[in-house]
């Protein structure tokens, strides 16, 4: 045999091989295409080195290379179909990816907490007659103390214990000046400022408040209010509505106390505790509008009486989630936020 008709076949081996298993496309065509070009027995690169030795003897160092090399070169291409089986790209057009795999999943946002539990609250109030109402953040004295009952002296417009904002207009606690609302209760007052009575609304938000953070207090935290202004509203309708709520959001065998308090704008006045999981919990304070408040607004006393209530939201939410720490709400961590 010549050198040159060795050479050939080699050249003409290389060829087929490497279209062969360029267009693979299971693990039996490759292992097919191996046995046939780079079989042990009668592969046919083995065939063509058996050829080797009737080459002339001065043309074997030659033919001997190239056959090394074609024979790289095929183990080489065959690696390389081996590798595309086991991670299909399409973008590379020699595999088709496995129709059946699954995608890459999005990553995919979800509602806070907080909001959710206000969505919740909503909905429950909601079936009780209760439609939802907004108020501003920032606020003015008036609304968020000087209708509410709550003299210039009071200790609550400290300004060490609110946000004033730094305006032009009003020193501060004083007419013209602004603050970030300390309670939700400044929404009673908007809305019976533009609305007559017969009222029933909820107002869920924001509140201000300069606290150190820790496990129980935020700077910033959520309020839900109520109020139902109509004739001869009684206690007992605020503590069945507050009863009813609680049941359904905190379940069947929650039972509700009132224990006597104060707020300038409720009378009387009272804080609201839940009985949950074999204790008496906190939630919040309320009572029946009191008659200056009413007159504030421009409502007659003798005519109409009313109920408010304001409770704490991340509480709620906090009491029903098990969560012990408020911080957490708030801390933007997605390992805590996505268990929600
Ligand atoms: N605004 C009160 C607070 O933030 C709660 C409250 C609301 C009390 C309505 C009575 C009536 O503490």
């Amino acid at each position: 045999m010549s050198l040159s008709d060795f050479l050939d076949s080699l050249q003409k081996l290389q060829r087929d091989a490497q279209e062969v298993f360029a267009t693979v496309t299971s693990q039996e065509s490759l292992e097919a295409a191996r046995v046939r070009f780079l079989g042990a027995k009668n592969g046919a690169l083995k065939e063509i080195q058996k050829q080797l030795g009737r080459i002339a003897a001065e043309d074997k160092p030659q033919a001997g290379q190239r056959l090394n090399e074609i024979k790289r070169s095929l183990a080489d291409a065959f690696q390389q179909a081996a590798t595309l089986l086991e991670e299909p790209s399409v973008a590379d057009g020699k595999a088709v990816a496995a129709p059946t795999l699954p995608g890459t999943p999005l990553k995919l946002g979800h509602i806070h907490p907080v909001t959710q539990t206000i969505e919740h609250l909503k909905e429950i109030m909601g079936r009780m007659g209760f439609a939802t109402a907004e108020g501003p953040e920032v606020e003015d004295p008036w609304h968020n103390f000087v209708a509410l009952n709550i003299p210039e002296d009071h200790p609550a417009r400290d300004p060490l214990d609110n946000f004033y904002l730094a305006t032009a207009k009003g020193s501060v606690g004083e007419e013209g000046s602004q603050l970030l609302r300390s309670q939700t209760s400044t929404v009673q007052i908007r809305v019976m400022e533009v609305r007559r009575p017969p009222i029933r609304i909820v107002s869920l938000g924001r509140v201000y408040r300069p606290d150190d953070p820790d496990a129980t207090h935020f700077p910033m935290f959520h309020q839900m209010e109520g109020l139902l202004i109509d004739r001869q509203v009684t206690m007992a309708h605020l503590k069945t509505v507050l009863r009813v709520f609680a049941t359904n959001y905190l379940g069947k065998d929650v039972s509700i106390r009132f224990r006597p308090s104060f707020f300038p704008f409720t009378e009387p006045s009272v804080e609201v505790d839940f009985w949950w999981n074999d204790q008496w919990i906190e939630f919040g304070g309320a009572g029946m509008v009191d008659p200056a408040v009413l007159t504030a607004v421009g409502y007659d006393p003798e005519q109409v009486s009313g109920f408010a209530f304001g409770l704490g939201v991340e509480r709620l939410c906090m009491r029903r989630h098990n969560i012990t720490d408020i911080r957490d709400l708030y801390s933007g961590d997605m390992r805590f936020l996505s268990q929600f």
